[in-house]
């Protein structure tokens, strides 16, 4: 790491008000918040770390500034409240995440929680108090955790996280029920904590991907948000001296695991030429004993299988548990784990909002599509409880998940400015 990339940028000069929100504040919050990352490798602040905790610390403290009443609620997601003049309505909510994956997620997350909060300062500082009540939210572990469970915060809240996954561990041993418990949360109480009273949910986020560069344009509305399947998997062979053991007599795991990975790649090839959005990854492989001169005894694999059909994301579970099967057998090798780890629908934003944050992108001169995304995100869960909707800024390159990502202050502040206009007529014409 060099000292110079953990540098915050400053904002542009004379970017301080935008429509009505203070970029140059908001902007900085992003970079105070960023640089609670691991030093050497950023941006790094894993869910569920001592530095997920120092940032949620400070996220407390941002929360409390701008008048918010916090807690964390049963799903260890923390909340910042502001009451609004209509006694009983039901709440806007506003947020994303604060942890990241590994080495990226400077903007994925974070710019979405502090929208949230520059939507609140910014009210405050205009001396407007909204009908409705606004929340603030920082899901908990939006990435895959070390437990294998991703969008932790908004399954539980919107009523989809079950005991499997509470019971799943990490590798020290740890489950996913003591990790929330350790976070705030109490997962035992669950059931009795799925929320009913939201009357809509807004996120802001990076786009993680490069149309809106390609394309010129400020903003994305999002329509609807990839499906998403998780299964791990698992070769077990004969591990065996890599000089001694003839290639006819050797059971290979990893040859397996290789002819597999070259299998997920052109299937998905095939099935991402259809009308339907489809991808395949296979992200994780782990090798036994991962030595130079011995055959592979064992391989598992985490796969990452995308659609915006459920239908499509079936079918290639159906079609990959029978390749895999062969394939193993061609190798002389047991299949000895197929796992789902976890399994997101595809979701659809709210029509009535997505129109809500096109005016007000069209308000402020700002150019706008609507695009669907390839990315999951806690928005896709809460589209279950709620009507949601996401604004995506661009990102530089598409690049995300890696340290590289990038969205200027300007291209931000075009984001939350809409976010804001959207917020507000909501609550202006919203019954309550
Ligand atoms: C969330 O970052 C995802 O994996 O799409
Ligand atoms: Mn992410
Ligand atoms: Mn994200």
């Amino acid at each position: 790491m060099t000292p110079q990339i953990l540098q915050a940028v400053a904002p542009a000069a004379g970017m301080a008000r935008t429509h009505g929100i203070d970029a140059a504040r908001y902007w900085s919050a992003l970079m105070d918040l960023g640089a609670i990352t691991d030093p050497l490798q950023p941006w790094t602040r894993r869910s569920f770390s001592a530095l997920f905790i120092e940032g949620r610390d400070w996220l407390r403290r941002r929360f409390d500034q701008v008048g918010l009443c916090t807690h964390v609620d049963a799903s260890g997601n923390l909340i910042g409240r502001i009451e609004g003049t209509e006694p009983g309505a039901g709440c806007i909510m506003i947020g994303s995440h604060s942890d990241s994956v590994p080495g990226g997620g400077r903007f994925d997350g974070i710019a979405g929680v502090i929208a949230g909060l520059e939507v609140v300062a910014s009210l405050a500082d205009a001396g407007k108090r909204l009908r409705h009540p606004i929340e603030v939210i920082d899901f908990l572990a939006e990435e895959p955790s070390e437990f294998g469970v991703s969008c932790v915060g908004s399954r539980g809240l919107s009523g989809f996280l079950d005991a499997t996954m509470l019971a799943r561990r990490n590798l020290q041993g740890e489950t996913l029920g003591q990790a929330m418990l350790r976070m705030g949360g109490r997962p035992a109480r669950l059931a009795q904590a799925v929320r009913r009273d939201i009357k809509a949910f807004f996120e802001l986020h990076i786009e993680q991907g490069e149309v809106l560069e390609n394309a010129t344009l400020d903003l994305g509305i999002v329509s609807g948000i990839v499906g998403i399947q998780r299964l791990a998997l698992g070769f077990k062979g004969q591990a065996a001296h890599a000089g001694t053991t003839p290639m006819h007599l050797r059971r290979d795991a990893l040859a397996a695991a290789a002819d597999l990975v070259g299998w997920v790649r052109q299937r998905a090839i095939e099935l991402s030429t259809g009308t339907h959005y489809f991808v395949a990854t296979t992200g994780q492989l782990g090798v036994t004993p991962n030595a130079s001169n011995v055959v592979a005894g064992e391989t598992s694999l985490v796969l990452d299988i995308r659609s915006s059909a459920q239908a499509m994301l079936d079918r290639f579970v159906d079609e990959l548990q029978i390749g895999a099967l062969a394939i193993a057998e061609s190798h002389g090798v047991e299949l000895a784990r197929f796992d789902p780890l976890s399994s997101t629908a595809p979701a659809r934003c709210d029509a009535h909002l997505m129109t809500l944050l096109r005016e007000s992108a069209r308000a402020l001169n700002y150019g706008a599509m609507d695009m669907f995304s390839g990315a999951g995100h806690d928005c896709a869960f809460m589209s279950h409880i709620a009507p949601s909707a996401m604004v995506f800024v661009p990102s530089r390159a598409g690049r995300s998940h890696c340290p590289d990502e990038w969205t200027e202050p300007a291209q931000l502040a075009a984001g939350v400015a809409t976010l804001y206009g959207a917020v507000c007529a909501f609550d202006a014409s919203a019954p309550l």
